[in-house]
């Protein structure tokens, strides 16, 4: 079992895809561990983003990711991080597949809708960046082991 963060962007939660989005992940058998609708404050996005710090774009994405409330998840299953992300798709919108979030959903760079995840190390930081230990629930649906048996 693997656990992994996704921030549905300012820009889903404006145009009312947090829902589409979050049915994708359940959809496919993956477990909501902890949720969160919040305002990212520059300081929390610089430590979010501090692997962008210096690039051409870091300035317009701290001004994205704080212009609005965004929709925060702890999704679990077996292989999440790898398995959120190519559902995630092309960081740039236009180059992401059909059938990906972002590949139905987004355009450009600069609005891709979603963030997630791309490493054990990254996803182990960024949860712990979002929610404390007792935000996320240890449980199990009945539906698991139809979805990942033992
Ligand atoms: P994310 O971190 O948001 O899941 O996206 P990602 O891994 O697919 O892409 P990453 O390289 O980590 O970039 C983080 C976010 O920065 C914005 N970006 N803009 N204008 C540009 O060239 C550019 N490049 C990246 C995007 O919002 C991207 O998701
Ligand atoms: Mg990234």
């Amino acid at each position: 079992m693997e656990r992994t963060l996704i921030i549905v962007k300012p820009d889903g939660v404006q145009r009312g895809l947090v829902g589409e989005v979050l049915r994708r992940f359940e959809t496919r058998g993956l477990r909501v561990a902890a949720l969160r609708l919040i305002r990212i404050d520059r300081d929390l996005a610089a430590r979010h983003y501090a692997v962008h710090q210096g690039k051409p774009f870091y300035h317009g994405l701290v001004a994205y990711i704080t212009s609005g409330p965004v929709a925060v998840a702890a999704i679990e299953g077996p292989d999440a991080i790898q398995v959120v992300r190519r559902m995630v798709g092309a960081t740039r919108s236009n180059e992401a597949a059909p059938g990906t979030i972002r590949g139905d959903y987004a355009l450009t760079v600069g609005r891709n809708i979603i963030h997630a995840s791309d490493a054990p190390e990254t996803a182990a930081f960024e949860v712990d960046l979002y929610f404390a230990p007792s935000d996320l629930h240890a449980y199990e649906r009945a539906t698991d082991p139809w979805v990942f048996p033992n």
